[in-house]
């Protein structure tokens, strides 16, 4: 069983990667392997709105010139995803969005390439909107047949300065149930 993780942070090896780590360990603990993308550094641009994903139909973004279809082979090739972003006004970031929408629209276009995979967002702010960018990221597993997995608490943790998160004592305990929830989830399925 495998899981990869997006982190659509600007920032390399801040809180959201710092979040989407925790929750890894978790699964790594449980023989379960994971591979962590951080977005930040990449050039990439939303949906050009082409549709020739929907006329092409072979799995694939039209765009190129990019790492989106590395993603989608890497999401593709995965039991589960994890989506995680910071918080920017509020919203998810520029990275998260145009991963989310290159990719669930190729998935639309050849019959929801991830359906029934497993699928959970984790967020990352300073103060508020968190629970925004979480269903932001919620809707694109949704829409595409994907099983939520949960935590005891929604998947937000609490930092500003990089790594900062690590203080978010709740913020880490929820990354860590979510990481258990998903390898019992994952166990189960795997029989
Ligand atoms: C452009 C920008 C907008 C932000 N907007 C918000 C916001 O609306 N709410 C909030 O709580 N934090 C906001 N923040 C703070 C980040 O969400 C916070 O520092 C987060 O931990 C960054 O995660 P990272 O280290 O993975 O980049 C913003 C940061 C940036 C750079």
């Amino acid at each position: 069983m495998k899981v990869v993780a997006f982190s659509g942070s600007a920032r390399k090896d801040g809180n959201t990667a710092l979040l989407l780590k925790t929750v890894l360990a978790e699964l790594e603990d449980a023989g379960v392997e994971t591979e962590l993308v951080q977005l930040a550094g990449q050039e990439l641009r939303g949906c050009i709105a082409c549709y020739e994903c929907f006329k092409n139909k072979d799995g694939y973004c039209a765009v190129k010139k990019d790492c989106i279809n590395d993603c989608l082979d890497k999401m593709k090739g995965a039991d589960a995803i994890l989506l995680g972003s910071p918080t920017y006004f509020a919203d998810v970031s520029p990275e998260m969005k145009a991963l989310m929408d290159r990719c669930g629209m190729v998935s639309r276009a050849n019959g929801d390439l991830f359906k029934r995979k497993l699928g959970a967002a984790v967020v990352a702010a300073r103060r508020a909107g968190a629970i925004h960018v979480f269903d932001s990221m919620n809707h694109f597993f949704l829409i595409g047949q994907m099983i939520v997995v949960g935590s005891n608490y929604w998947n937000i943790g609490m930092g500003r300065e990089k790594e900062e998160v690590a203080k978010d004592e709740e913020g880490m305990q929820t990354m860590r149930v979510l990481g258990q929830n998903m390898a019992w989830l994952l166990k189960k399925l795997e029989k």
